[in-house]
């Protein structure tokens, strides 16, 4: 059968609008997929992940002699790969701590709420909030965390870490004896009531000690080490706590919980259960202090982060002869999830990773 010229002429009318419309409309998709999806990931990071530099940083930057501190550098980079970065936001709480809105909503350990009056007391008896007049007063300052991985041993790096400015330790991580790959300097050391030292002789003789508080509990903890009073009881802990800080209250401080929370909901992306501390979202404490040197320090860096689970018999901590496989699956941490947010940074050039733990699988 024959069709007739003008209906011919309209079924390929037909077809070529029907074309059209498709085209249309999987460009529309694919424009709108662009802004959305393709651009930004789930945290509202760049996927693309060079962290450019404006070009008056770059030039600023390179007319500053080689190795010398670069002011404003980390928090460049991350605004670089995380637009929604703003740097303000204190190491440690003082007496100004209610007007920071972000903390005042949320309980422990993203937050101070219900805590007010226990950390009026505490600040009132500790009386300095910041690094120290020196470090203060800088107007460019490095800072090394310093993690607890196996991966720091025999790696000879004390030296260099004890060149930057701060340089932060975690828990009971020690220092003596192990001098050679660590360090002797200690800035800080930020610790939670079952993480701190217990043998006095351990502690260096010098350094702030910082609480980052996880639950309620913590801050009345802190209490008594400030006030030196003895502790009664250690129920509600998850295991036995230091009974006494060899620290003077002017020592001590507390870290802003701020970091928790932005570490946990924003940067990681990890369940914001109502705000709650609830199943797999509370950051390590490496990965929070990493949050804290973002905001307060000019640039950077790492060491002795990441686990390699595939050498299950390489040690786990640098001062321990637990092995890898004794990393139990935890409940609180999410650590597959933290590593992706610090594989950014890392990427990016964030931070510097002094023991290539955070991309030993490649970047
Ligand atoms: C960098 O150095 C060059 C030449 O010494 C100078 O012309 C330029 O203004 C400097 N730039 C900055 C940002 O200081
Ligand atoms: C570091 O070196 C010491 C002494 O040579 C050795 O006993 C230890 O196993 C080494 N540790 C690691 C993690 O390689
Ligand atoms: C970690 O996050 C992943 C992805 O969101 C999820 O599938 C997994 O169950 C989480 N693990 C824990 C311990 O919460
Ligand atoms: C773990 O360590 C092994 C042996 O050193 C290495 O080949 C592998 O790439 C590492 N894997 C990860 C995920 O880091």
């Amino acid at each position: 059968m024959r069709m007739k010229p003008s209906r011919n002429l309209l079924l390929c009318l037909c077809s070529m609008l029907a074309l059209g419309f498709l085209y249309y409309s999987s460009w529309r998709i694919s424009l709108r997929g662009w802004g959305h999806r393709s651009l930004y990931d789930k945290q509202g990071f760049f996927l693309k992940l060079d962290g450019t530099l404006p070009l008056k940083l770059t030039y600023k930057y390179g007319n500053l002699s080689e190795g010398a501190c670069k002011p404003g550098f980390a928090a460049a980079k991350m605004s670089a790969i995380y637009p929604k970065f703003i740097k303000l936001a204190p190491m440690f709480l003082d007496p100004n701590y209610k007007q920071y809105s972000k903390i005042g909503d949320y309980p422990s350990p993203f937050g101070v709420k219900s805590q007010e009056k226990i950390i009026d007391i505490l600040l009132s008896n500790t009386k300095i909030y910041g690094l120290g007049e020196e470090l203060d007063s800088m107007s460019c300052k490095t800072c090394i965390i310093v993690g607890n991985g196996g991966i720091l041993a025999n790696k000879s790096l004390g030296q260099r870490i004890d060149e930057f400015d701060v340089v932060v330790r975690l828990n009971e991580a020690p220092v003596k004896g192990f001098e050679k790959d660590v360090g002797s300097k200690t800035t800080m050391r930020i610790t939670y009531p079952e993480g701190a030292i217990q043998k006095m002789e351990h502690y260096e003789t010098q350094s702030l000690f910082v609480l980052s508080a996880f639950k309620a509990l913590d801050f009345k903890w802190l209490r008594h080490m400030v006030l030196n009073q003895r502790l009664h009881s250690t129920d509600g802990f998850w295991k036995s706590v230091a009974k006494h800080i060899p620290r003077q209250p002017s020592d001590m401080r507390i870290l802003n919980p701020y970091f928790i929370q932005e570490a946990s909901f924003k940067l990681i992306g990890l369940p914001h259960n109502n705000g709650q501390m609830g199943r797999g979202n509370i950051p390590t404490l490496g990965t929070v202090a990493i949050t804290m040197a973002l905001h307060n320090c000019d640039e950077v860096a790492v060491a002795g982060f990441g686990y390699n689970l595939s050498t299950p018999l390489a040690p786990l901590h640098y001062y321990e002869k637990i092995k890898m496989s004794a990393i139990k699956e935890s409940w609180t941490h999410n650590i597959s999830k933290e590593k992706e947010f610090l594989v950014k940074l890392v990427k990016a050039g964030v931070i510097q990773d002094w023991t290539n733990g955070i991309c030993s699988g490649g970047c």
